[in-house]
């Protein structure tokens, strides 16, 4: 329902968006990785928040395995509640982006319209980044031991094996980790950072 319909209405802060932009040196906003399990979203998002944190920005991770321990605690992998873990999640990284953060999201959120929903919040912070490692490098590289489970039909509605993934048709990035070390792949997606959020 509509809020004013609520009786709810928004009230305007006097800290605003530009204001924390200059303060930081950088613009907020919301760079989101969406890929398997496996692709590398987490590693990459842990070591760019450090090397961004390490110049002196403002910028935090909300990654998919820690989320899931307390804000989505209550949530599986049914498509409804991955629908819900991503329009929480969503929310979230749009507020956080509001106070001046960059964020960077790890997220497997596998169907178009739960991340089409989350870029609606607002265009024009949100970045999303397919982390496009495919499912054969994501099974070969398997960290966690969750594809071989998935395999043997241990893990119901697994990613990729027995759940759909859905990938980006126009992502703002398109980051390909097959043959590339982290090192690399994160040195692209902060020069992709600096050039979008850096400039005032
Ligand atoms: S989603 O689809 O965006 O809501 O998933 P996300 O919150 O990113 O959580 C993914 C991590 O949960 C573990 N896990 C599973 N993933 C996919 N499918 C099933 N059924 C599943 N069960 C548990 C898994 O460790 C994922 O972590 P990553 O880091 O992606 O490997």
């Amino acid at each position: 329902a509509a809020a004013a319909s609520r009786n709810i209405y928004a009230v305007d802060h006097k800290v605003t968006v530009d204001t924390r932009a200059v303060a930081n040196g950088h613009k907020g906003g919301v760079v989101w990785l969406t890929g398997l399990s496996g692709a590398g979203k987490s590693t990459i998002a842990m070591e760019l928040e450090r090397r961004l944190f390490q110049k002196g920005w403002q910028a935090s991770v909300l990654d998919g395995d820690n989320v899931r321990h307390g804000l989505c605690s209550d949530l599986g992998f049914s498509p409804d509640d991955r629908a819900e873990n991503i329009r929480r999640v969503g929310e979230v990284a749009h507020l956080m982006a509001k106070a001046g953060l960059l964020v960077v999201t790890a997220f497997i959120s596998p169907y178009r319209t739960d991340r089409d929903r989350v870029r609606a919040i607002d265009p024009d912070a949100f970045h999303e980044v397919y982390v496009a490692t495919d499912l054969n490098e994501c099974e070969r590289r398997d960290p966690k031991g969750l594809y071989k489970k998935a395999r043997k039909g241990e893990i119901p509605e697994f990613t990729g094996i027995s759940a759909p993934y859905e990938p980006p048709a126009e992502p703002e990035l398109h980051l390909d980790t097959t043959g590339k070390s982290i090192d690399e792949s994160v040195a692209e997606l902060v020069a992709y950072i600096e050039a979008r959020f850096g400039n005032l």
